[in-house]
């Protein structure tokens, strides 16, 4: 069961292999596509407890002599300054050039750090992604954009680089924290509400058994499995798409930030971190962004229940007065953070809003007094 996504970026083009022993399969995948190039292995201690001995067993196998890998804490606060500088001095020191490849092992967090890692040391070298989280597989592994936090918000510092392969393996899945995935979840669902209603309503069925633990019985596992990788292999289709069209972001690939205007001013809230993963942050965003739409008179009503029962049947939150750490919260304190995202223009939040399921687009001009109804309604007890 592997489905091969080619990301079509003319000379940089490259492949998204997704199946299962993709990382069993890896090194003779980099030997054949990096012949004789040094490879050096970076994760994450959770991770690397958990699958780089298969990996690091795989390149042996393969012949291909890799470095020590470098192993870094879990977690977003890894993604800062002193995490890069620590991991960039020890490739320097371990004497690197441009032949070198790295190869991130992990979820967001390690791909991000390590993408920009390879597009600033030695002025830019390559690097390949093992994404190891739903999330990763779906959404941050692939399209090149990399990068660490700054206390003025996450994700501030970065560059786009594209890496030289993704290889999925999306048996790693079953190690994954069943939050975790929940939260991976969610980007899944963003394909089909910004793109696509009939995944969504093919998600709508498969959803809860593709979120939840492996059961043991070989048959349900396999179902399991099987959901799992159709949801992958079409998320990685879409976005792979949205990116050959839009690489840099000056068009349709701001799409693929449905819920993230809500959901980052969430995230900033609660801290960045565990309190609030940034998955369940974008899918109350959707939430949201779904609500504005309809209060605009965009969307229907019905779609917007639609998302919100399907999102709380897979155990995401949907309204933020159920998140413990929103008590004192109010509309105003959100919006603050939304000025200083990414896609802010002359400090005004800008959002992606719908017509329905499957038909997002770019908003603009959003009267912030909509945006305050919204989260007013949402933060009620
Ligand atoms: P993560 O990398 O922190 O992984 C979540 C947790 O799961 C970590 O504790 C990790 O050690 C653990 N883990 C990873 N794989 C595992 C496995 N197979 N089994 C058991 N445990 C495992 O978080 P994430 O949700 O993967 O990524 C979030 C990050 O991704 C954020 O920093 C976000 O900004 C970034 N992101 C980037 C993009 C992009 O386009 N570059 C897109 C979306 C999100
Ligand atoms: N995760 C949004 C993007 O890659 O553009």
């Amino acid at each position: 069961m592997i489905e091969t996504i080619t990301v079509d970026l003319g000379p940089r083009s490259y492949d998204i292999i997704v199946g299962t022993d993709v990382l069993a399969a890896a090194g003779s995948r980099l030997a054949r596509l990096l012949p004789g190039r040094p490879l050096i292995v970076i994760s994450d201690s959770t991770v690397a407890e958990l699958h780089l001995s298969t990996l690091l067993s795989s390149l042996a196998a393969a012949g291909i002599a890799e470095a020590t890998p470098v192993i870094l804490p879990p977690g977003e606060s890894t993604k800062d300054f002193a995490h890069l500088e620590l991991l960039l001095e020890t490739l320097l020191e371990r004497g690197i050039d441009r032949r070198t490849v790295l190869v991130a092992l992990g979820g967001g967090v390690i791909g991000d750090i390590v993408g920009f890692a390879a597009a600033i040391a030695l002025r830019g070298i390559d690097f390949v992604q093992v994404p190891t989280t739903l999330l990763a597989q779906v959404d941050s592994a692939v399209g090149g954009k990399t990068a660490i936090d700054s206390r003025h918000g996450k994700n501030l510092i970065g560059a786009f680089h594209q890496p030289l392969l993704v290889l999925t393996d999306i048996a790693t899945l079953d190690t994954l924290p069943i939050r975790q995935r929940r939260a991976g979840y969610a980007e899944v669902a963003k394909y089909g509400l910004l793109g696509d209603a009939d995944f969504f309503s093919w998600l709508e069925a498969e959803g809860p058994a593709l979120c939840a633990d492996a059961p043991a019985a070989p048959a349900a596992r396999d179902a399991a499995r099987a959901a799992r990788h159709r949801a992958i292999v079409q998320s990685c289709r879409m976005k792979a798409a949205i990116v050959a069209a839009d690489e840099r972001e000056s068009g349709d690939r701001a799409l693929l930030n449905l819920g993230h205007t809500f959901g980052h001013a969430l995230e900033a809230e609660a801290g960045f971190g565990d309190v609030l993963l940034h998955g369940e942050g974008v899918a109350l965003g959707m939430v949201l962004a779904f609500e504005l739409s309809a209060d605009l008179g965009l969307c229907a009503a019905g779609d917007v229940e639609r998302v919100r029962r399907h999102l709380a049947a897979i155990g995401l939150p949907t309204r933020i007065a159920d998140l413990p750490v929103a008590r004192d919260w109010t509309p105003d304190g959100l919006i603050r953070p939304m000025a200083k995202d990414k896609k802010a223009y002359d400090r005004q939040p800008r959002f992606v809003l719908t017509r329905g399921i499957g038909r997002a687009f770019m908003m603009h001009d959003v009267p912030i007094d909509a945006v305050r109804a919204v989260l007013a309604r949402s933060l009620a007890r």
